[in-house]
């Protein structure tokens, strides 16, 4: 399939608008794994479907993307391609399964420096690997019909390789720190090879219809604020500079997600994103004083106030949306992703009392 057929108008642009620092009518919501478990219509695809035949068959790709759009029509103000930040990893030429109840698993991870030369593949063809997703996000780009922005995204390259060592999720990361003290050279080459394939799949992604970007780097809060200069920031740095340069005047803005890194708020606004995405350990009094308006918000619920009833939501968002201050440089969203058990009315709620709140700030 290529982009070269138009996309339809966008209806709405309100999240694009947020990310470059435009006053908005109301502040945009999405949610980090809107599109998964909690969504009956997602489990029922899961019963026919493997994780990764989903992520790898465009049709279904977008069919799942879509759903939380379609069922929580005019509530969502951006949709987020559904794939995975493993798809990386897969590309480098290593085996990822997705095992039900327990997740990712590598069963051949990367034990010693020299399984770089064995175990990955020395050039990495980005277009030919991953063009599942490129169809994937352009057939979603027709589909979605301009309602809402399509987000693209990877893993950032400090928790990709720690999934890559670790072979799966890992309470201490012992394998993955090891590597970063015994061989910080070789561990340098491997984030510089891994930052290589998240650029040229970013931009992929743009090209094939992403309009919005996003940078997972899950388990930056493992790494001391030291560490963290050391082993992520340079390749976050990296990341949003090289991917904005190839795509000149055609590049979307960006969002970096550095789960945990509060310590890191400060620098990472100063790194070529657009957007920050903050888990729930910051005020959004501290978050604004720290960043001053340099970049945009995006957070911050506990994603677990989901499960707290009515009243606690509702408080919770208030709490959120008017600290943040709704209608500039800012985008409504919780703190990491969605979990499995969430009732769907509860994200319902979530998403109708930010639009509310949202409303009533931009009116005061
Ligand atoms: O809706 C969306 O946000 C888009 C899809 C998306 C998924 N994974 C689908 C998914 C996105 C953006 C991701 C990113 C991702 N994947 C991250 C970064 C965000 C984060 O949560 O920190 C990470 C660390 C992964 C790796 C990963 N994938 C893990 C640890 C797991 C297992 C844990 C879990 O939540 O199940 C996955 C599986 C996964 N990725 C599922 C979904 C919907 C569930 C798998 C299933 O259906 O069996």
């Amino acid at each position: 399939m290529s982009a070269s057929k138009p996309f339809p108008p966008l209806k709405n642009d309100l999240i694009l608008r947020a990310a470059r620092g435009e006053k908005t009518e109301r502040a945009p919501v999405w949610v980090m794994r809107q599109a998964g478990r909690y969504l009956p219509e997602f489990r029922a695809e899961r019963v026919e479907n493997d994780f990764f035949k989903i992520c790898r068959t465009p049709e279904l790709a977008t069919k799942v993307t879509l759903q939380p759009i379609d069922r929580y029509a005019g509530l969502l103000d951006a949709s987020i391609i559904f794939s995975d930040i493993l798809v990386v990893p897969q590309a480098m030429g290593m085996t990822v399964e997705m095992i039900p109840g327990k997740g990712p698993h590598f069963p051949d991870p990367l034990v010693l420096p020299q399984d770089m030369t064995t175990k990955l593949k020395e050039k990495v063809d980005v277009q030919k690997e991953l063009q599942y997703v490129f169809d994937a996000i352009t057939m979603t780009r027709h589909e979605l019909d301009g309602r809402v922005p399509l987000i693209g995204f990877v893993g950032a390259p400090w928790t990709l390789m720690a999934y890559m060592i670790e072979g799966g999720g890992s309470k201490t990361l012992s394998k993955a720190k090891e590597w970063l003290f015994k061989y910080p050279k070789a561990s340098q080459e491997l984030l510089g090879r891994i930052t290589d394939v998240c650029i040229d799949f970013l931009v992929g992604q743009v090209r094939a219809g992403a309009q919005m970007l996003q940078v997972f780097d899950s388990w930056g809060g493992e790494l001391s604020p030291q560490d963290f200069d050391l082993f992520s920031l340079p390749y976050l740095t990296q990341i949003a500079k090289r991917v904005k340069a190839e795509l000149g005047s055609e590049a979307v803005p960006m969002t970096v997600f550095a789960k945990g890194s509060w310590y890191a708020l400060d620098q990472l606004s100063d790194i070529g994103y657009d957007a920050v995405s903050l888990d729930w350990t910051h005020t959004p009094e501290s978050a604004k004083a720290i960043t001053k308006g340099r970049v945009t918000l995006q957070g911050n619920m506990d994603p677990n106030v989901l499960f707290g009833g009515d009243e606690a939501i509702i408080a919770a968002v208030e709490k959120m949306v008017r600290g943040f201050g709704s209608t500039e440089r800012y985008i409504a969203n919780l703190g990491h992703g969605i979990l499995p058990t969430v009732p769907v009315e509860a994200m319902e709620l979530f998403l109708k009392t930010v639009h509310r709140v949202g409303l009533e700030v931009a009116a005061e």
